[in-house]
């Protein structure tokens, strides 16, 4: 039995090898693995690919979250608005805080934050903060400072919207920008920007799985803002502006000389390698809708989008017995997993926000629903016809 993988990392290392190692010996040469010019050549390098102003390297795209809500000084008595389906630092990050996370149910199309349910929130829950500038959440009482977009599954929020609404009503922008390195927004008729750069502060991931992934963890923080990435600057180092002179407590959360090194790298290809997965999230849709499953068991495919606005970090699609299916699939050989089966509503972890089953009904949905199925750059034709196939097979034998 021929097995497809979710994804084939080395095939991809096979095609970037000499690079790869000739980039960890001159590390290794150089025995400087905290910081230093690798990483800041890193750095530089990947802000000019994204024209996202700054850039730094940090230790994961949790901490990413974590350092950019601490720049932006969240804590005890704010709260963020955050969608519920999404991975689980994401409002992790929020919760380390002090902070508390608000949940907006996602839009069923996309997956993603609903700049409407945003606003319909605001308008019902939301008033003029008593203490000064701003707005406080009526039930909670606490002061509302900042929108959490997330880019799933490699598609792009409706940025223009959510950056009417934090115009308007004085919100930052934190956008989770894991899963769609490389992804491009509309911002206006005509314009588009990378994902990441256009709120106030943008975290990347580089978990190997990601679109741009290292060989270990590690993350980044990107911003317009120089002042915002002087603080995260100095929070990723124990919050101290010269060694052993601290001004804030901040935490250890540096990327490695040796992630630098690999990222620097991978970066030449990942334009291609975006390509590549759109490519052949075209080839699935074109296979699923000749197969004639979609609006009956397949109960939907993802968006394709405008041109870069969704780079498919996964290609995701609501099934009708969605479990049975994946262990159908497993047993011919493929896989494919479910990204998430548990909105952060319902984790015992976060119990004491007091939400229900039933309180967002489109995040529960889709965690019923969903499905990723095999994707990555070096997936061929005949093994998406095969997942297709074996799909069919299970529903029409
Ligand atoms: C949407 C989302 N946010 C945050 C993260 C956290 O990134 P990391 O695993 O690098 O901490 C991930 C990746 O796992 C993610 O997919």
């Amino acid at each position: 039995m021929t097995k497809i993988p979710m994804l084939d990392l080395k095939a991809q290392y096979q095609t970037i090898r000499s690079e790869v190692l000739q980039a960890i010996e001159e590390v290794l040469e150089s025995q400087q693995f905290i910081l230093g010019p690798v990483v800041e050549r890193f750095e530089e390098r990947v802000a000019s690919y994204l024209q996202g102003g700054a850039a730094v390297g940090v230790a994961s795209g949790s901490d990413a979250l974590l350092l950019s809500l601490m720049a932006l000084g969240i804590g005890a008595g704010d709260a963020v608005l955050v969608p519920p389906f999404t991975f689980f630092s994401t409002v992790s990050s929020i919760t380390r805080l002090g902070a508390t996370p608000i949940f907006i149910d996602i839009d069923p199309q996309t997956f993603l934050m609903d700049p409407q349910a945003v606003e319909a929130f605001l308008e019902e829950r939301a008033q003029p903060h008593p203490q000064g500038d701003g707005l406080m959440d009526s039930k909670s009482q606490c002061r509302i400072r900042a929108l959490l977009p997330v880019h799933l599954f490699g598609q792009c929020c409706a940025m223009v919207g959510l950056l009417s609404l934090s115009r308007k009503h004085q919100l930052y922008i934190v956008e989770d920008v894991a899963q769609a390195f490389g992804a491009r927004t509309l911002v206006s008729p005509g314009v588009s920007r990378a994902a990441g750069t256009v709120g106030d502060l943008g975290c990347f991931s580089f978990f190997p799985t990601k679109n741009l992934g290292g060989m270990g963890d590690g993350g980044l923080v990107v911003t317009n803002r120089s002042d915002l990435a002087d603080k995260v600057r100095m929070l990723r180092v124990h919050g101290a502006n010269h060694k052993y002179h601290h001004l804030e407590i901040g935490l250890n959360s540096r990327l490695d000389a040796l992630q630098a090194a690999v990222l620097f790298v991978k970066l030449r290809y990942v334009d291609q390698w975006r390509e590549e997965r759109i490519e052949r999230a075209r080839i699935y849709e074109t296979l699923f809708l000749s197969s004639g499953l979609v609006g009956e068991e397949i109960l939907s495919l993802p968006n394709s989008g405008d041109a870069q606005s969704h780079v498919f970090n996964q290609y995701v699609i609501r099934a009708r017995r969605r479990d049975q299916l994946k262990e159908y699939l497993a047993k011919q050989g493929i896989k494919a997993e479910v990204h998430y089966p548990v909105p952060l509503h319902l984790q015992p972890c976060f119990s004491s926000l007091g939400y229900r089953r039933g309180d967002f009904p489109h995040s529960e949905d889709a965690s019923t629903q969903v499905l990723s199925l095999p994707m990555y750059p070096e997936l061929t034709a005949h093994q998406q016809e095969t997942v297709v196939r074996q799909i069919r097979s299970f529903y029409r034998g």
